[in-house]
């Protein structure tokens, strides 16, 4: 999958793109992640990316030309690539969305940055807002590599076990269950014994349990729209 990333601040990627799995599925052939500067398609002796909005108020707006140049550039390589904006005022971003944008090929990731972009960009550009949460970032590059990290999780071959992503928190609907390695006792806390029974039909009775009450305990909300079967109802009723 490829993922060409339009930001003025290509250095902010450095870190998480280089290591741990984003490095080993760039490693392997899997991803392919291209930064783009838009300041690099300034084409002013400035270089000036930003300018004060018409009408007035505070702050400064990324320009249209700039980003409009640096967008058609890389839409020449990808010409089927979706655009993708990372703004608050997007679309929440969630695993769903997550899995919706790992089926496709190619994406391009504006960053917004500043108070905001001209406009125009989104209309003629755009194909997508994504915003990260309800709150508001310095910038849309954090929000960018949040879900370059989420999608990548969903292209085959890029988690040890296939599957990984499947079993998660949020594949159905719930938040995931306590894990535990050894040792058996950590400062006289001990694993449950239900995990060390070899009772495999017991372990997935209680993994799902605590899934059930976890959810309800920190995200009651997910439980309107997760998966739930009879034994599920049961045991959130009693
Ligand atoms: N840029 C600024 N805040 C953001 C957010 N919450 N999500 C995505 N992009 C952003």
């Amino acid at each position: 999958m490829k993922f060409d990333i339009v930001t003025l601040f290509p250095p902010m990627f450095d870190g998480p793109l280089t290591e741990s799995i984003i490095r080993r599925a760039v490693e392997r052939g899997l991803v392919d992640v291209r930064l783009h500067n838009i300041r690099d398609y300034a084409t002013d002796r400035h270089r000036v990316v930003d300018d004060a909005p018409y009408g007035g108020g505070d702050g400064m707006v990324m320009k249209v030309e700039p980003l409009a140049a640096c967008i058609e550039a890389v839409k020449t390589e990808r010409p089927a690539a979706r655009v993708i904006l990372t703004t608050p005022r997007g679309r929440r971003f969630d695993h769903d969305a997550a899995r919706e944008l790992a089926g496709r090929e190619e994406l391009i990731i504006v960053c917004g940055r500043y108070e905001g972009i001209d406009e125009r960009v989104r209309d003629l550009f755009v194909d997508e807002e994504f915003s990260i949460g309800d709150f508001v970032l310095t910038g849309g590059e954090l929000a960018a590599m949040v879900m370059v990290d989420a999608v990548i999780r969903f292209i085959p071959g890029v988690l040890g076990s296939p599957g990984s992503a499947e079993c998660d928190s949020f594949a159905d609907g719930l938040l995931e269950y306590p894990q535990y390695t050894r040792p058996v006792e950590f400062r006289g806390a001990r694993v449950p014994d239900v995990l060390l029974s070899g009772n495999h039909a017991e372990i997935g009775r209680w993994r799902r349990q605590k899934a059930l009450e976890l959810t309800r305990r920190v995200r009651p909300d997910l439980l309107h729209g997760a998966e739930l079967n009879g034994s599920d109802r049961d045991y959130l009723a009693m």
